[in-house]
Parts: C-alpha cells; structure tokens; sequence
C-alpha cells in the first residue's frame, strides 16, 4: 500500500513534490521543541488542486496526515504520529501569492508564505503584519494556532486580523471564503472555525489578512518593580496615561533573567540590582518622525511613576530597545540551559497574576522543594509562563515529576483562577490530556458534529477535539 500511495502521490504531485528517503524525511519528523514521530512520506503540494488531490489520493488508501507549516509550533500539533503510517503534507511549496491592496489594507497570502516574507512583502508598503513572535511560521500554521505574540495587546492575536479562508476539508471539498471586507455580518463567521482548531477540521490553503501601518518609532524601557503588585500598578498608569501608543506590556521575574545572564554571555544585566520583577514596555507609533518624540514621552510618564510610587519602582532604563528585546526573547533557552525544565503557557485575568506566581512559590515550597519557579510572560494580555525548573539529575524521575507539577498547576490555574492551560500555544498532542480534562462535554461533542461534516473520515491531524 505504501508504494502504491507513494507512486499516486508522485503522480499527482511531480517526483520533487513527495520526499520518501529517511534523511529527507528527518527534518518534518521532528517538531521545533516537542514532538516526534515517523512518517510514511512528505508530500509538498504547490497549488489548492494538489492539495485536494494529495487529501484525496491519502483517501483512497486510508492514510492519515498531518498538515505542517514551518514546524515552529509549541505544542507537537504539526509531526506525524510514531505508527509510520502518516502522510505529512508541508505546505512550504505553496508560498507564490502575496496580493497586496494598499487601499484596502489587506493582503491576499498563499498558506505557506513565511511570516517572514509576508513582512517584507508589505514592508515596501509602509506596512505589517502586526503578530510578532520570537519564531518565524507558516501563515497557514499561525491560523490554525490561532498565535498570539508579544503585541497582542495593541492588535490582537492571529484571529482577530484574519478577514478570510480558503480551506480544503479532510475529504478535499474547498470551502472557499476570501472575505476582504471588514465588515459582513451575514450569519456564520465560518473561517472562525479553522482558527486555532489545529488544522484538524481542514488545511488553510489561501487566507486574506487585514494590515497595519508599520510603526516608523518605538521606543522602549526596562522598569524595575519591587514585586508583581508593583508591575500591575505600573501597567495601570501606563494604560491610562499612554495607553494609545502602548505595543507591548512583558514582565520578567529575577530567576527568569538570571538565566538569560548566565547563559548568553553577549547581554549583560543593566540594572544596579537584578528586581524580583522587570516591565519591558514598548511604546510606537506610525506618527511622521519629529510629530512625537516617543522616548521622552515615555521617558516622562515613568519618572513621574517612580516619583509617585514610591519604593515600588526601583530603576527605570530608557532605550536601547534591541538589547531589551533581545533579553525577553533569549529566557525560554537559557532556562532550558539552566537544568531541567517544565514550561508553562497559562493565562489569568490580569488582576490576579501576582497571585497566582505566589500561589505556584508556596505550592513548590510545600511539595517541591527542590523546583524553582521562572516566570515571566505576556502580563498585558493575562499570559504567564509560570516555567519550572530543577537542576539536572536533582529528580530521579523527572518524567514523572513533570507530570505531577503539569496537573497541580493546572488544577490550580484552571479551577482556582478560572484560567487557561494554553493561553496562546494550542492544542497539540503536547497538551491533549488536559485539554480532555478541561474541554466542556457539549463543547466536544460539537466538535465532533463539526468534524463528521469537515472531515468525515477522520484523516486530518494527532490532535482530537470531539
Ligand atoms: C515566549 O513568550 O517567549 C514563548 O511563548 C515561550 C515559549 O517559547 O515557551
Ligand atoms: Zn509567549
């Protein structure tokens, strides 16, 4: 049967279209940090027609696939299972349209276009696609995880700038649905159902993506905060005070940055004394150069707030933007560095984040002494990674030891604080047990009413909804 697949597949696709050979395989077996398995082939459509062909040959012979953009994904959804057996379809080939309307403010993308080359498709035009991320995905993959970012405060996550879908069903019907208006309130939003579903309901081929002007000035600044109340005070006066020009709000615990300073020699730390927390806040605007100066605005609103608040701010660094971003972005690989490690993705309402770090401290200094917590994370948007770790060897089974802190921290962040256990990574096979923990009953069974009608053969994904 495999032959037989593998010969339609070619047929349909050309010879360079399907990879068989296990080193040219390796690279889509193995997810960016979890995930790996083995796959019957990789089959490279250029076109939506090959993708259905590819959908409907896999058919004929009961192959299950898994659709992959650029394998950047955080929770394992994109490689193949380890029976052998899958078909992962990469979608890198498809990348040729990128159909810009300046005036409308929307761009036409092939599935496969990097985030990358989108921007600098758009760059030429004053413009952005404004979902920022330390990685550089597929746009089809950035649909079906419905991404989030660290600008999700000022322009939202991937859902919320896609205007319309071309998808292809498990069985290979195309819906097609390439809205470019912003406004069309005609009954179901049904490119919502492909958002952020894994690609388990069908694979986005084509979408329309609404676009920003690109900001011609930002400006940045480190603030040091006695604790994590003291870094919501501050997220409250710079909302209120510069809340039209406020892109991005992120908070670094002191163990969070640590790491960062152990492990990448390159970055130094640049404050007196390293705080329990820092606010990275990035103010920008597309306002012509000279009609604000950004930085002394900035600049202005924090010492008013360190005058104001007392010993709750301790130092406050304006500018070199690059260096701070560089410190944010280099935390999940230098705790990975720095022992091992249980990473967490959760999100809370805003109020409660300081407390539910402190509710993790006391948990670990009860049961796991020997565990540390990093955190650090999206606090604008709610989003905390509450990141875990031990020095290496310290455990005798970690394995186990991480299964057991995963269910504590999400018992606590799920029933406690009425909170996510994915606030913006997804679904994945990475996390599918606690998504059967914590999915509603009826929320499930409407995904399988969805997925009989969108795939009705159960060919598409590892991921399980219903
Ligand atoms: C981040 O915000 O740095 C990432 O979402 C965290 C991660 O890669 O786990
Ligand atoms: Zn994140």
């Amino acid at each position: 049967m495999h032959e037989e697949l593998v010969a339609d597949l070619r047929a349909a696709l050309g010879c360079g279209g399907v990879l068989v050979e296990a080193s040219d395989k390796l690279r889509y077996e193995r997810g960016w940090r979890y995930g790996q398995g083995a796959a019957c082939c990789v089959a490279r459509p250029v076109s939506t027609a090959e993708v259905v062909s590819t959908l409907q040959i896999c058919g004929r012979y009961g192959a299950r696939v898994v659709p992959q953009g650029a394998n950047t994904g955080l929770v394992a959804a994109s490689t193949p299972d380890a029976t052998g057996s899958m078909v992962v379809m990469s979608m890198e080939r498809l990348d040729q349209t990128m159909d810009l309307d300046v005036a409308d403010r929307t761009v036409l993308v092939d599935g496969g276009v990097l985030l990358s080359a989108l921007n600098e498709r758009l760059g030429a035009s004053g413009l952005w696609f404004p979902v920022d991320l330390g990685a550089d995905p597929q746009v089809g993959g950035m649909i079906a995880t419905n991404t989030g970012g660290t600008r999700l405060l000022r322009y939202g996550d991937v859902r919320r700038n896609v205007l319309g879908l071309e998808v292809v069903l498990g069985d290979g019907r195309v819906i097609s649905q390439l809205n470019r208006l912003r406004k069309n309130n005609t009954g179901l939003d049904c490119k919502q159902l492909f958002v952020g579903t894994t690609g388990v309901f069908g694979v986005v081929t084509k979408a329309v993506l609404s676009v920003v002007p690109k900001p011609n000035q930002t400006a940045a600044a480190l603030v040091a905060c006695r604790d994590g109340q003291a870094a919501l005070k501050l997220l409250r006066a710079v909302e209120r005070e510069l809340g039209d020009v406020l892109s991005a709000f992120e908070v670094m615990g002191e163990r969070a940055m640590a790491a960062v300073f152990r492990h990448q020699t390159r970055l130094r730390s640049p404050f007196s004394e390293l705080p329990a927390y820092a606010a990275l806040i990035e103010l920008s605007t597309a306002l012509p150069d000279g009609a604000v100066e950004l930085d002394e605005v900035l600049e202005q609103c924090l010492r008013a707030h360190l005058e104001a608040a007392g010993d709750e701010v301790l130092e406050v660094l304006v500018g070199a933007d690059d260096d701070f971003w560089h410190l944010r972005h280099s935390i999940t690989e230098s705790l990975r560095s720095d022992g091992e490690m249980v990473a967490f993705d959760v999100s809370v309402a805003r109020s409660q984040l300081p407390a539910l770090s402190d509710r993790v401290r006391a948990l670990l200094a009860a049961r796991y002494p020997s565990v540390r917590l990093c955190d650090y994370g999206h606090w604008g948007d709610g989003g905390s990674h509450l990141n875990l770790v031990w020095d290496a060897g310290a455990v005798a089974d970690a394995a186990a030891l991480k299964q057991r802190l995963q269910e504590a921290i999400y018992d606590l962040v799920t029933d406690d604080f009425g909170g996510s256990y994915s606030a913006e990574h997804g679904v994945g096979p990475h996390n599918q047990r606690y998504y059967d923990c914590y999915t509603d009953d009826l929320v499930r069974q409407l995904c399988g009413a969805l997925g009989a009608f969108c795939d009705p053969d159960d060919r598409l994904g590892t991921v399980h909804l219903a």
